[in-house]
């Protein structure tokens, strides 16, 4: 029996994959031959773990946040797009389809650059690797600039770096779209909100630094922007339901066998859902549209 020996709620969600799938799970499964080891696996950050593990929707609100995010900013054939932190191009994806004049992304991880940079060719299509903060492109470039998931794992200081960057390289008008883990509510106790900060950084190991819906849109504000468009999900990333409306069926069987297959991820995941699910009350996702004042 497969699912021998684990915890109960992860038995339940392995159990309810029908057996009869077993063959086409073992034709799905496309490990890379040179996965990284356990040993370097667990000193790695969450989302990169849960990426290695074949997760594509790294972001606490799920798609259907996303989703939202891509309709608030209404991207247009005369739109020039500047995504920060693409990640592995999940919602670049999304952008590509609104056929914008021109797309960039700006990320810092090299690893995700390079396949960014093998996925999103042709003309007017970029892709630079790099901190956000200092993006390298001209002041009132884009039309259009989002980032998701990527603002809450910068420290406050560099929060704001990032966001004034937004606002440089936005023309007058233009659109900054956020999508980050928040905390709830507005009116936290302060140790509380320190005490999940802690356990976040101890259990995805970055240093997640969430803010509440009104501080994420005060931190807009401050750099000259009016928020717009205000929206929130559960943070529901490592639930059953999320994942399989993100990843659809067989992309989460094949999730579920790598997981199992590979002990150690799956230790750093079960700690992370733990914590998850320990301050849901308190955790949240937050999608916010504002718009660039001068
Ligand atoms: C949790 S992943 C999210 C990726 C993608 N936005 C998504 O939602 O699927 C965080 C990404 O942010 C990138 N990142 C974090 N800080 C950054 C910064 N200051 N500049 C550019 N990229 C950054 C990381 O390299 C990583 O790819």
């Amino acid at each position: 029996m497969v699912s021998r020996g684990l915890p109960r709620d992860q038995k339940s969600f392995l159990e309810s994959i029908p057996r009869t799938l077993g063959s086409r799970l073992s034709i799905q499964l496309n490990l890379k031959s040179n996965f990284m080891s356990n040993t370097e696996m667990n000193t790695k950050q969450g989302h990169w773990i849960l990426a290695k593990m074949g997760k594509k929707v790294l972001r606490p609100g799920g798609k259907e946040l996303t989703q939202k995010l891509i309709n608030g900013l209404g991207i247009n054939t005369e739109d020039t797009v500047v995504e920060f932190a693409p990640g592995l191009g999940y919602t670049a994806a999304l952008t590509l389809k609104k056929s914008p004049r021109s797309y960039t992304g700006v990320e810092l991880n090299e690893e995700a650059a390079a396949i960014l940079r093998k996925k999103i060719v042709g003309p007017n299509k970029n892709i630079i690797i790099g901190n956000a903060s200092r993006s390298t492109l001209q002041n009132e470039y884009a039309d259009k600039v989002y980032g998701e998931a990527m603002l809450t794992m910068n420290a406050d200081h560099r929060k704001s770096e990032i966001i004034k960057e937004a606002h440089r390289i936005l023309k007058k008008d233009g659109l900054y779209g956020i999508h980050e883990l928040c905390l709830m509510p507005n009116e936290i106790a302060k140790d509380t909100k320190q005490e999940i900060q802690k356990e976040l950084a101890n259990a995805i190991k970055v240093n997640a630094r969430p803010l509440t819906n009104n501080e994420w849109s005060s931190l807009l504000e401050a750099e000259g922007f009016t928020v717009l468009e205000v929206g929130n999900n559960p943070m529901h990333l490592l639930e059953k339901k999320r994942v399989l409306d993100d990843e659809g069926f067989f992309r989460t069987l094949k999730i579920v066998f790598n997981i199992m297959t590979h002990p150690k991820a799956r230790q750093r995941i079960m700690a992370m859902r733990k914590v998850f699910r320990k301050y849901e009350e308190h955790l949240g996702a937050v999608m916010i549209i504002a718009k660039k004042n001068t």
